[in-house]
């Protein structure tokens, strides 16, 4: 091995101790001067890990090691950058550890009140990070620019921070570093270390800092003008670093103790070094996360499956980077159902993670799935509120849609494929061990608590005289969201979802039926026929509560109200309004008494996706509605160039839904990759039955005007999700207009009244769908 000469400071020869345990052999080769003394270290900075060197010698040192764990890694590490201005993003993973590294910079046009210059470093283990927030020392606001630069002796923009354990049972330091050029001089004002939920307080709280977690952050010299920061976390165990020392000719960094302590860099480059001593989980490789049938992809699309295998760990796959770097159920699910052709089977696979993960997670107590896991420092943080000095995850179980994924990914996979119902003995034999609440139980009681959940809420609106609005299924008491429209103004504060009551519910008891017809709930050998009699009432009585009928005249004044409402420049095209408006609103009971949210939408794609309904009058209706949202563009229909609005509020019919359901919000006239996604699929699934001779035809494949209205709906859908590439991977996007759509990152629009800036995730799971959603021919 060859020593790094970023580690070797000119020294002479000091007293360094090494505690022995593994034993290295280094070339030490530099152009430095043959004679000189050096002390180096053998990853990073620490100066246990310390050893002195003559230049041009063979050495052999000794570095700590835990047993289990070789400092090397036998394969190589894999890295990628991703370019979405003004953020830089850089991603490394090897054996030990990965690290998901964002330098924003200010551009020309930045808005400065959104965008400073910020060093962030994510990283999965424990939903961790570390951030420095940088301002100009004497020039103006927006001046100042930050940049990696590639490492002098390695060519790297990143390499691996590794320092083994003191202690032979402890956990080693793990972490990343790099160099960070200032183009000028800089203050870092604002460190945070430790919570990633703790750095999105402070950028989305706007602004959150704990006084006792910023507090406890020491700062200290080092030798060669560097600086260290560490903070050790809550738990009293675990602590993060990061340092900070001038490389080439910077000059050195100066702590300023003045109220918050502050540093002050000159221009020029430092080498930055970001690590924690916390237990990592095991990542799934690009090789690892896919199918054998699947391999191919990492060579067709090395990005996404980067991408996808930095989310994907043996026990959970997590949401997105960095934002969302932790388990969220909905996420992780919907995934799965998007992307089952490709995901691994069997034991230790990413399919069996994702199922697990959810399982692990359920409330005994009443039978919730998971939405967000809160673990690491924050977990300690929030038990600390309640007044209980513990470390345990935390679960929210505030989302209502999450149950219902649950039985229809475990049927896809352990009734539908040959693996899984090999598999599906020992899976659910499996004793659950991520929440203490849960411990004792196995995934098979887990499975059965949910889906009794289930079937109790359901059985009403499914008994005879039963279909009313009182018995569908309401957001939890107190919650404002409930389902994948979350943020606040998404279902325009409704308490009874769209997708949840016409797609979710059925969709969940067909699976259960399946499952116990399977002989998956021994003590509910009946739910095989009283589940698919309960689905066929939700699935042909629910539509009706969310129709929304606009006659011709009265769509075409609504479009121009909202039209001066909104601003919206483009064309109203309202000539292409021939005949009256049907479509599904988003929810029922909302705000300023509106009985239904009169918001066209794209949740048609979970019925298209999940269900193949047989009541074929409704069926041909809801196609044809859903086909002519597709074709019609915006502000008609929900097409543009830069793919479908998930939202339409046009026909609102009051200001709020204008101001409401704008394209800076979340949830409002912006394009979400994965609903393109679903909603392809589902076109699909439904085409697809034209040919499927085991089951009945259907009677719109007969229908020539409309099953080619659904090919044309489905081929536009097409062109708009190749025409718009370059954003699928990405969260969501928004646009500006400006003689035509232009496709603009939601992030950087001005926020609505009220609300905070979103920046979006570089990287969302449920955003790689396009791995396995492809274009098929009917
Ligand atoms: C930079 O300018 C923006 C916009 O005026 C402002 O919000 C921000 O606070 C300024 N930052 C500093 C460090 O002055
Ligand atoms: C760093 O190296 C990569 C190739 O390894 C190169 O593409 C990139 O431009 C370099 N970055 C800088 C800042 O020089
Ligand atoms: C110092 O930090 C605390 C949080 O620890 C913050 O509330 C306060 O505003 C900061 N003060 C200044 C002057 O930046
Ligand atoms: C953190 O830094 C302080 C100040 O340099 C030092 O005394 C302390 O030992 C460090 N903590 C850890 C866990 O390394
Ligand atoms: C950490 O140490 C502090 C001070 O001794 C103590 O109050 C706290 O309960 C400890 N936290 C945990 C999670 O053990
Ligand atoms: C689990 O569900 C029960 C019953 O609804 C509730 O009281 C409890 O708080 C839930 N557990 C957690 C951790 O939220
Ligand atoms: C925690 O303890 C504090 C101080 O005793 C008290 O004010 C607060 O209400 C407690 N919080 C909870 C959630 O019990
Ligand atoms: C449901 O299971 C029972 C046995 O438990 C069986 O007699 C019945 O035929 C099954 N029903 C269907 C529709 O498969
Ligand atoms: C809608 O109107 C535009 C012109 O405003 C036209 O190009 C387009 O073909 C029409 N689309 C449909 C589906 O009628
Ligand atoms: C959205 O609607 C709610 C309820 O009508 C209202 O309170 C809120 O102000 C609206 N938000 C905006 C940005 O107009
Ligand atoms: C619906 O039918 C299509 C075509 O046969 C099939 O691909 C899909 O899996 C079916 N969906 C469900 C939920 O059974
Ligand atoms: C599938 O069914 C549709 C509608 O019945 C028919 O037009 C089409 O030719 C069929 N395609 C194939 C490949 O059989």
């Amino acid at each position: 091995m060859v020593v790094d000469m970023r580690y070797c400071r000119v020294q002479p020869l000091g007293a360094c101790t090494i505690a022995l345990v593994f034993l290295q052999s280094f070339v030490f080769a530099g152009n430095q001067g043959q004679n000189e003394e050096y002390l180096c270290s053998t990853s990073h900075l620490d100066p246990s890990s310390a050893f002195s060197a003559k230049a041009s010698s063979t050495i052999t040192v000794a570095v700590a090691s835990s047993p289990s764990s070789s400092p090397t890694c036998s394969s190589n590490a894999t890295t990628f950058h991703l370019s979405d201005p003004p953020y830089e993003n850089y991603f490394y993973s090897d054996c030990h550890s990965s690290s998901h590294v964002v330098v924003t910079s200010p551009l020309s046009n930045s808005n400065l009140e959104i965008i400073g210059p910020r060093l962030l470093i994510a990283w999965p283990a424990g939903n961790s990070g570390v951030v420095a927030f940088f301002e100009p020392q004497n020039g103006a606001n927006g001046s100042l620019a930050i940049q990696l630069e590639n490492s002098t002796t390695t060519g790297q923009t990143l390499d691996p921070v590794y320092i083994p354990s003191k202690s032979s049972s402890g956990t080693p330091r793990v972490g990343i570093s790099g160099f960070i050029n200032f183009n000028d001089s800089a203050v870092l004002t604002v460190p945070i270390l430790g919570s990633i939920r703790t750095i999105r307080d402070f950028t989305e709280g706007p602004s959150i800092l704990i006084t006792y977690i910023q507090d406890a952050i020491e700062f200290s010299d080092i030798s060669n003008g560097g600086v260290s920061l560490n903070r050790t976390w809550l738990d009293n165990s675990t602590t993060t670093y990061l340092d900070f020392i001038p490389a080439q000719s910077a000059g050195s960094i100066k702590i300023n103790r003045a109220i918050n302590t502050t540093l002050q860099f000159e221009a020029g480059t430092y080498q930055f070094a970001a690590s924690f001593d916390y237990p990592q989980l095991e990542q799934l490789s690009p090789p690892e996360v896919l199918n054998s049938a699947a391999q191919g992809l990492i060579r067709q699309s090395p990005d996404q499956t980067t991408s996808l295998s930095f989310l994907s760990y043996t026990k959970k796959l997590l949401a997105g980077t960095w934002r969302f770097l932790t388990y969220f159920g909905r996420d992780s699910m919907l995934s799965l159902l998007l992307m089952q052709d490709i995901l691994s089977e069997g034991s230790g696979g990413a399919i069996e993670a994702v199922i697990g993960a959810v399982l692990e997670r359920v409330n005994r107590t009443d039978g919730s799935a998971c939405h967000e896991e809160t673990i690491g420092d924050y977990a300690t943080y929030l038990n600390h509120l309640e007044n209980v000095t513990s470390t345990a995850p935390q679960c929210d179980y505030k989302m209502i849609d999450t149950d219902y994924y649950l039985p229809i990914v475990l049927k896809n996979y352990f009734v539908n494929t040959p693996i899984g119902k090999t598999r599906s003995r020992s899976f659910l034999n499996t004793k659950a061990t991520v929440l203490v609440e849960n411990a004792g139980l196995t995934y098979a009681d887990l499975a059965l608590i949910e889906a009794e959940k289930i079937m109790n809420s359901s059985a009403a609106f499914a008994a005879e005289r039963g279909q009313t609005k009182e018995n569908l299924i309401h957001l939890k008491t107190g919650q404002i969201v409930g389902e994948w429209r979350d943020s606040t103004y998404g279902i325009g504060g409704g308490r009874i979802p769209y997708d949840v009551n016409t797609a979710l519910v059925p969709a969940a008891l067909r699976a259960i039926a399946k499952l116990a017809g399977a002989g998956f709930f021994p003590s509910h050998p009946e739910w095989n026929e009283t589940a698919d009699m309960y689905a066929k009432v939700w699935e042909d009585e629910t539509l009706k509560f969310f129709e929304v009928t606009i006659p011709r005249q009265t769509a075409i004044s609504l479009i121009t109200s909202y039209i001066n409402a909104s601003s919206f420049p483009g064309p109203s095209h309202t000539s292409n309004i021939t005949s009256d408006i049907i479509f599904h609103g988003l929810a029922l009971d909302g705000n300023n008494d509106q009985p239904i949210i009169r918001v066209m939408n794209t949740d048609d794609c979970f019925r298209l996706f999940l269900l193949n309904t047989t009541n074929q009058p409704q069926l041909s209706a809801f196609l044809d509605q859903t086909a002519e949202h597709i074709l019609q563009p915006f502000p008609v229909g929900l097409s543009s160039p830069v793919g479908l609005f998930v939202a339409n509020p046009a026909f609102g019919g009051d200001a709020v839904y204008a101001a409401n359901w704008t394209n800076a919000a979340y949830h409002g006239t912006v394009v979400w990759s994965w609903q393109l996604a679903m909603t392809a699929a589902g076109l699909a699934r439904q085409l697809g039955r034209c040919n499927d001779t085991s089951s009945p035809i259907p009677d719109f494949c007969t229908n020539a005007n409309l099953h080619n209205k659904i090919l044309s709906a489905y081929t536009h859908l097409w062109d708009l999700i190749d025409a718009n590439s370059a954003q699928l991977s990405g969260e969501v996007w928004s646009w500006v207009y400006n003689n035509g759509f232009q496709v603009e990152p939601l992030g950087a629009l001005p926020p609505p009244p009220g609300s905070s800036p979103t920046e979006s995730d570089i990287r969302q799971l449920w955003s790689l769908t396009f791995l396995a959603v492809q274009r098929e021919e009917f």
